[in-house]
């Protein structure tokens, strides 16, 4: 991050004095002459910290620091005091200023007091971040699966994660895109730093520039003071970009050089800013083909596309659906106050059969649907979304798409059964006309427990 200090004293000599010294430490200053001009520079740039003299015309530094107390909590005080004035500057901390110092200052202190405070004041922005995700998304940690697609991608979360690897996740709508860019990101050496997300899609093109890569004050109309972007929030964490096919050409250029030279502006500005950041970007999109049809850079697809996450539709991985259903009932049950035991077997078997064309999150509405119309302690046909009732003759068939392999046939058929007898297994061998330790070890062998 980098930070701005703002310098309040109408001794010409202390402020440019001080302001050289803290511009070669490598921040950046902004000189205010009293304590008013102190007070507009605070309402139009993002100030990490205040170095205030304590007598200053217009506005002293007593007013100017409750001032910040009152408006800018976060943002720490150190007080300049001349000599004779020690008191004062007692009574200034106890109204909650980070320090003081006597003139003429010492730079070492100062030095090493900015430091300190500069640190303090990182870690509560970065807690606030945190807090705002964690709010986000309570739920967060349970990413459930256990079919091998899923066995998989876990595998491969667990792999790129601790690494600073571009990652592209791609997947029809609603599959768990985000999800796993979460994980990915709590998984990684970066879990104590911010996750910050984006939704390309959302924002029009100049806004999302400046949402990007923040705006220094005046930079277009409507912006009366300067913003840090989403880039240097996220700094030494990790970016999602959700919906990236969405972003334009301009964009797209902007975006390459960041993470060709990890260095940006910000919109209207002329310092050149670094940040270390771990970019993760997700898409519904088929983003090779819109390579192929000139739409996204190829350049930029590469850089974006170090590992690829494919994640499969829900239909592709049925033997999630139990598990999945089951964990969003008990969620949602509890959320809604009502005691559901489970789901009967005539509603698993329509949940089985439907082809969930919006995937993890159609399942978590349907779910939620059927609580809040169920009126008994089970979850019955009659509860689910009529659409979801009506689709298809899954009652009495067994459906196996055509190109399935005998196994996969095999598989089908015996895990429908079970889910027809309700799990009983002896019931099942009977009607499949097999014994029941054949049964057992086809069970075991295709992971059909459950
Ligand atoms: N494996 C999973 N286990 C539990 N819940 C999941 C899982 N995957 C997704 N979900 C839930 O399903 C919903 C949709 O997931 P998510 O928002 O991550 O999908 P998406 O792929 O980003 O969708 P879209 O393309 O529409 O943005 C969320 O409520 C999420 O918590
Ligand atoms: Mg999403």
């Amino acid at each position: 991050m980098i930070f701005t200090i703002l310098i309040a004293d109408d001794e010409k000599n202390i402020r440019e004095g001080l302001g050289s010294f803290l511009k070669m430490e490598g921040y950046q200053v902004i000189l205010a002459e009293d304590g008013q001009e102190a007070k507009n520079l605070l309402a139009e740039e993002e100030i990490d910290l205040v170095i205030a003299d304590l007598r200053m015309p217009k506005i002293s530094g007593e007013e100017l620091l409750k001032h910040i107390k009152d408006n800018y909590s976060t943002v720490p005080v150190i007080i300049l005091t001349g000599h004779g004035t020690v008191e004062s500057a007692v009574q200034a901390m106890r109204d909650g200023a980070f320090d003081f110092l006597t003139k003429p200052p010492d730079l070492d202190r100062l030095g090493l007091l900015v430091k300190r405070a500069l640190s303090t004041r990182e870690m509560i922005l970065q807690q606030k971040i945190l807090q705002r995700e964690l709010e986000k998304d309570k739920r967060f940690g349970l990413i459930i699966g256990k079919s091998p697609k899923m066995k998989h991608i876990f595998e491969v979360i667990e792999q790129v994660a601790p690494t600073k690897a571009s990652v592209l996740i791609t997947g029809e709508s609603g599959v768990g895109k985000e999800k796993i860019a979460d994980a990915i990101h709590y998984f990684s050496d970066r879990r104590d730093k911010p996750l910050i997300k984006v939704h390309c899609a959302a924002l029009a093109e100049t806004l999302l520039e400046s949402e990007l890569f923040g705006h220094e004050k005046g930079a277009f109309t409507g912006a009366v003071s300067a913003k840090r972007g989403r880039f240097e929030l996220a700094h030494g964490g990790t970016l999602f970009l959700d919906e990236i096919g969405e972003i334009s050409p301009a964009v797209q250029v902007k975006l390459l050089r960041v993470l060709q030279e990890k260095k940006f502006e910000r919109v209207g500005g002329e310092r050149t800013l670094e940040v270390d950041v771990r970019i993760i970007a997700a898409t519904n999109k088929d983003l090779k083909a819109e390579v192929e049809n000139g739409n996204f850079r190829e350049d930029l697809y590469y850089r974006l596309n170090v590992v690829h996450v494919q994640l499969p539709p829900l239909r592709d991985r049925k033997e999630d659906i139990p598990l999945l259903a089951a964990a969003f009932l008990k969620e949602l049950a509890h959320e809604n106050n009502k005691t559901i035991n489970g789901i009967d077997q005539k509603a698993r078997m329509i949940l089985h059969h439907y082809s969930w064309p919006g995937n993890i999150r159609e399942l978590r509405n349907c779910i939620e649907s059927a609580v809040v119309m169920s009126r008994d302690s089970i979850i019955t046909a009659e509860d689910l979304p009529p659409h979801i009732r009506e689709a298809g003759d899954h009652e009495d068939y067994i459906r196996i798409p055509l190109g399935s392999s005998m196994e996969e046939a095999e598989k089908e058929i015996i895990r429908s059964t079970l889910l027809y007898c309700n799990g009983n297994k002896s019931k099942a061998a009977e009607i499949l006309g097999i014994g029941r330790k054949t049964l057992y070890r086809k069970i075991e062998e295709y992971n059909l427990e459950q």
